[in-house]
Order: structure tokens, then C-alpha cells, then sequence
């Protein structure tokens, strides 16, 4: 519809972006959808356009969820791409941002980063206004941002989802998790003392949409649950829904050995808190790993040989 206010979303054929349409458009919204294949069919998307021809002249906001995945072994080649991906992909979305009218730049722009800027902090509290931290990821994430912020010079209200580790049936990370833990396989991750800061999949797509109808709403914001877990707590209370052990935990030198860098990652905490976007009046629909867990494991967690 013409005069409907629109979204054009980058990545958004991915795990998190494909969800986003539909609720956009529950708030009013059309959507055009921004992909490297051209297009498909996703539920509220009406229109398709490539990166190459990226055109969002009158669009009320964009949201950039691009970002090759990094839950691979990290080589030369795929940091270049994790890069490319990320800083090289919203560099290029700000410069043509920048060459529209003023008059028809959209209002918002909503450009992913991740918790790993905060690097490895152990137990400190993390909210948005705590310093990044060092290592691969987080120079990444900074650059990132960096790329983002630079379209505040043009008037647009920028908002950074620093995201979590997201839950979502069909999500990479909980797909693996659940088989795990259901072959009786899981365990904890190194001394399983590190912070896992969690997220919903429906309460980080809930929070993108604010991000992009709430004006207050600016800079960066911590997408992780209220109450993030020790990968120790999170372990065991996954495999207590599963009704299975926790008896195996992964050595920290096996998972570098086998994961390398992301094995790293895996071994690193941040225990951030969402305290932008609960002072933006945001509520969370699964704020503990109970209620999220119970939810995306219905009629999945009978005991084996159970009803
Ligand atoms: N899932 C998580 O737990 C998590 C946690 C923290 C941060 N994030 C960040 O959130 C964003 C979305 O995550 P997701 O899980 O939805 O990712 P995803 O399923 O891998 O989808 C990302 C999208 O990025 C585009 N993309 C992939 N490789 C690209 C490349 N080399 N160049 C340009 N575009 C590329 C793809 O769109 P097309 O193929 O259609 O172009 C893809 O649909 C990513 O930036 C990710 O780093 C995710």
C-alpha cells in the first residue's frame, strides 16, 4: 500500500530478520525486504530489492541484520567475510544514505551488533554505558557500530541491538543445544562459570520493532534477557527441561581445538543487562531461562518413554 509507512530490512532471509515482517506489519507497516537472492516469499514483505540496487528514499526506517555467521572456525578468508558482512555492508547502506535528499532519508536505522563488544568480563554488570572490551569480537562489533553511528551526522535516530545469544526454535544455537542435551550429551562449557547472555528469539524480534516505533529509543541496546545465567546454571536447567543429565562438561582446550577462535568466544562472558530498553519501558515476555525454555520446548520435553 502507498501510503503506508515502510521498512526495508537487510538479512532479512535470516533466522532473526524473516519473523520481523509480520510483526511490522501488526504495527502498521510494509516492508520491503533486502536480499542478495532477489527475493522469495516472506509473510509481509512486498517488495524485493538487492543490496546492489538498494533504494530506501522514503522508507520510514531500516533495519540491517546482515552478517555472515561466525559459528564456524574462524580463518583469514572468513573474518574477511565476517567483516565484509558486517562493517563493509553498513558502510555501504550509510554513503548511500547519505547521497539521498534529506527530505526522504528514513527516520531510523536499526543496525545489529552483538554482546561481544563487551569482550571476556566475568562478573561485571554490563549495560550499554559499560566500555567494550578486547579480543577479535568485540574490535569487530566496535567497527561495526562505528559504521552505524556515522549516520547520526545525517539526522537519523541510530539504534545498536547489541545482541545476545539468541533462542529460537530453528535457531543454530538452540537446534545444536537440544540435540545435545536430548542425546544425553550436554555439559557444560569450560569451568561453566561464564556468563550466557540470552535471549528469547520472540523478545529480540519484539525489541528490534520498538527500537523502530519508540523515538526515546536511541544508541546502543543490550538484547538479552533480564536475567542472564551462568553457562553452568543455563546447562543444567536445559537439561532438567529435557529431563536428561548434564554429565559431560567440554573442556575449554578441546572446544579451541576444535572451534578455534569461536571456541574462544564460546568460553567468554558478558553478563549484560537490557537496561536501555527497559528504561525505554520495553517488557520482556521470557525474562528468566525457565519461562523461555518451557515455552520453546513445549511438547518437546516428555521424559524418554513418557506420556
Ligand atoms: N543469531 C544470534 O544468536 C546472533 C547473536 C548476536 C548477533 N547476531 C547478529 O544478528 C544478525 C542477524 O543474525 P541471524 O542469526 O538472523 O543471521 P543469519 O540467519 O545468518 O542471517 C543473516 C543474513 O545476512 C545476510 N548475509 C549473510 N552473509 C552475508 C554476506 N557475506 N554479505 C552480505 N549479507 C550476508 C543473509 O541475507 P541474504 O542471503 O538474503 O542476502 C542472511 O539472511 C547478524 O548480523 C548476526 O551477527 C546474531
Amino acid at each position: 500500500m502507498q501510503d503506508q509507512p515502510r521498512v526495508a530490512i537487510i538479512g532479512v532471509t535470516g533466522f532473526i530478520g524473516r519473523g520481523l515482517p509480520g510483526l511490522l506489519a501488526a504495527e502498521g507497516f510494509a516492508c520491503t525486504g533486502i536480499s542478495r537472492s532477489g527475493g522469495g516469499v516472506i509473510e509481509g514483505i512486498d517488495r524485493w530489492q538487492t543490496p546492489a540496487a538498494l533504494d530506501p528514499a522514503g522508507h520510514h526506517a531500516v533495519i540491517n541484520l546482515a552478517g555472515e555467521p561466525i559459528d564456524r572456525r574462524w580463518t583469514e578468508d572468513s573474518r574477511r567475510r565476517f567483516h565484509e558482512s558486517r562493517v563493509g555492508v553498513t558502510n555501504r547502506l550509510v554513503e548511500t544514505l547519505r547521497a539521498l535528499p534529506a527530505g526522504s532519508r528514513p527516520k531510523v536505522l536499526v543496525n545489529a551488533s552483538a554482546v561481544g563488544i563487551y569482550g571476556d568480563r566475568g562478573d561485571e554488570l554490563l549495560t550499554e554505558t559499560s566500555a567494550p572490551g578486547d579480543g577479535y569480537l568485540a574490535e569487530l562489533c566496535r567497527e561495526w557500530e562505528a559504521a552505524a553511528i556515522a549516520a547520526e551526522d545525517l539526522g537519523v535516530r541510530v539504534v545498536r541491538p547489541r545482541i545476545g545469544v539468541v533462542l529460537g526454535r530453528g535457531g543454530p544455537a538452540f537446534e545444536k543445544l537440544r540435540l545435545v542435551f536430548k542425546a544425553g550429551l550436554g555439559g557444560r562449557l569450560g569451568s561453566g562459570l561464564q556468563w550466557m547472555p540470552w535471549v528469547h528469539l520472540a523478545d529480540l524480534r519484539a525489541a528490534l520493532v520498538h527500537a523502530v516505533v519508540s523515538a526515546s529509543l536511541t544508541g546502543a541496546a543490550n538484547c538479552t534477557a533480564p536475567q542472564p545465567e551462568r553457562n553452568g546454571d543455563f546447562t543444567r536447567k536445559l537439561a532438567r527441561a529435557l529431563h536428561r543429565p548434564a554429565l559431560l562438561p567440554v573442556p575449554g582446550f578441546a572446544l579451541k581445538l576444535a572451534l578455534g577462535g569461536f571456541g574462544g568466544a564460546l568460553l567468554a562472558g558478558q553478563r549484560a543487562l537490557p537496561a536501555a530498553l527497559r528504561e525505554d519501558g520495553f517488557r520482556f515476555r521470557y525474562p528468566t531461562l525457565e519461562s523461555a525454555l518451557a515455552e520453546l520446548l513445549e511438547g518437546s520435553d516428555r521424559p524418554p518413554g513418557g506420556p
